[in-house]
């Protein structure tokens, strides 16, 4: 347990960086096993999660190398041999991404199975939807009380030329195992209703770079064409920046920043943050250029809270890729709690995910839960105390809401925020937070 001790209301300045982002480095890690030779991925985020992935691919018979470097990690997977294609509970259940185990393995091996995953407590996570994919490829799926298989049997009569699979919901996680276990197939197969989010546009270019074939990265329908096995000795990627870091960030400096750059993000994946932001009342303006042949972005953000009261937005409603993204709902509830009115705030992908609002309530927050969202008052202040992170944003959250409140808060946590942001102390510091980490719980 990591508690972060925050003395509030120091004015944010300067320039901060934001690293490669968690939820595609996780997959591509898992996609690493289809080729049968090394991957080298730069860009990598050094998180909690990336290590607990790391660890599966060493158990079946990776060989991993993390390399820190100050421009961004690398990670180097050696996936030339495979020992096993199961994955038990006692690592699958440390992250919700091990789900995605499942399509890399079969498509490797034709065979998989993975014990139930883990991941954080914000709302129903089933695995029904990445089921129904499979079987739709004609995979054979099957289940035990801690684990699901599959195998992938080969007749003619079940190589059609082409499949066709439906996804009931755009899951994020079922789009990425069906990109790979499609990548397996030597027919063509079509994801209709797929995800479109950054992350998986990451995934699908790192599955082309190893010679699959896919149409429509970023539209509900993609459609993928594998080959029989794949043996590239060595490929390099990089993984895109991570928007619900930037989202962080951005949000942090919209409520005590003034002046702030956000180095290295994409702006386009960020853009409902940003709009919502600037209804609020904020200036955000983009800088792109190059510098001595160096490609140089950042977002500049300033007409915070600093010079004046944030307005509300009126409402926010969290759903699927373009729309304002679930994982950076939790991370706006502590400046809407210090803006002018009144907002309302909908998670239509995890309906209950407001763990966070009730600790925010402990902080001065005029907040209430309804059965459909919360309606959030907005007060002058809030008011430094003792709060639980109870998931990856949530945990966050509460940094965020230290930042911004009167006198000292302490954030008790169960390491859910190593799992998902590379050092976020030592860059709040870097910008003048009066932050620090102890595990001493007394
Ligand atoms: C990914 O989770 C992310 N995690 C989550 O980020 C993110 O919140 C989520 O996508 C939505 O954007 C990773 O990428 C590792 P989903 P995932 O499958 O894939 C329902 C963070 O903080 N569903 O898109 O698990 C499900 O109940 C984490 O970085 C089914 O019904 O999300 C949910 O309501 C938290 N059946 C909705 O779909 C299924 O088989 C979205 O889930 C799968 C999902």
């Amino acid at each position: 347990m990591t508690k972060y001790i925050i003395n509030g209301g120091n004015v944010l300045h300067g320039d901060v960086r934001v690293s490669g982002a968690k939820n595609a480095i996780l997959p591509v890690l898992s996609a690493t096993l289809i080729n049968k030779g090394i991957t080298r991925i730069t860009n990598c985020p050094d998180i909690s999660d990336v290590r607990i992935t790391a660890g599966i691919l060493k158990d079946l018979g990776c060989k991993v190398n993390l390399i820190k470097k100050k421009e961004g990690n690398i990670i180097e997977v050696d996936a030339t041999n495979i020992e096993k294609t199961t994955i038990g509970s006692e690592k699958a259940r440390l992250c919700r991404s091990s789900i995605t185990f499942l399509g890399a393995i079969t498509a490797r091996s034709k065979e998989a199975e993975v014990a139930f995953p883990g991941g954080c407590i914000i709302g129903d996570r089933p695995i029904d939807i990445h089921e129904s994919l499979l079987r739709e490829m004609g995979i054979e799926t099957t289940r035990n009380d801690s684990a699901i298989k599959t195998k992938l049997y080969r007749t003619d009569c079940n190589v059609e030329n082409d499949k066709h699979v439906y996804l009931k919901f755009p899951s994020v996680g079922a789009t990425e195992n069906a990109l790979m276990a499609a990548a397996g197939l030597t027919e063509s197969v079509t994801v209709y209703g797929a995800a479109t989010e950054p992350e998986i546009v990451c995934l699908g270019n790192y599955l082309q770079k190893l010679g699959v074939k896919i149409q429509g990265l970023g539209t509900g329908c993609i459609k993928i064409r594998g080959l029989k096995e794949y043996k590239k000795d060595i490929v390099t990627f990089k993984i895109i920046p991570d928007r619900i870091e930037a989202a962080t960030f951005l949000i942090s400096a919209a409520g005590i920043g003034d002046n702030i750059k956000i180095h290295g993000c994409e702006t386009s994946h960020c853009l409902e943050v940003i709009n919502v932001l600037k209804r609020m009342g904020t200036r955000i303006k983009e800088h792109k250029y190059t510098q001595d042949g160096e490609a140089i972005n950042f977002l500049e953000i300033s007409e915070t809270s600093v010079t004046k009261r944030l307005n509300s937005p009126g409402i926010i409603i969290a759903d699927a890729y373009p729309a304002f993204p679930t994982d950076a709902q939790s991370l706006i509830l502590p400046l809407l709690s210090v803006s002018k009115g009144e907002t309302f705030v909908i998670d239509k992908i995890f309906p209950k995910r407001f763990k966070a609002a009730d600790e925010l309530s402990k902080m001065n927050a005029d907040i209430t839960n309804t059965d459909f969202g919360i309606h959030i008052r907005g007060r002058k202040h809030l008011t430094g105390n003792k709060v639980q992170s109870h998931d990856l944003r949530g945990g966050a959250a509460m940094v965020i809401a230290g930042l911004l409140a009167k006198g000292q808060t302490i954030v008790y946590d169960k390491e859910y925020i190593k799992r998902g942001y590379d050092g976020i102390s030592e860059k709040l510091r870097a910008l003048g937070a009066d932050i620090t980490e102890s595990q001493n719980l007394s």
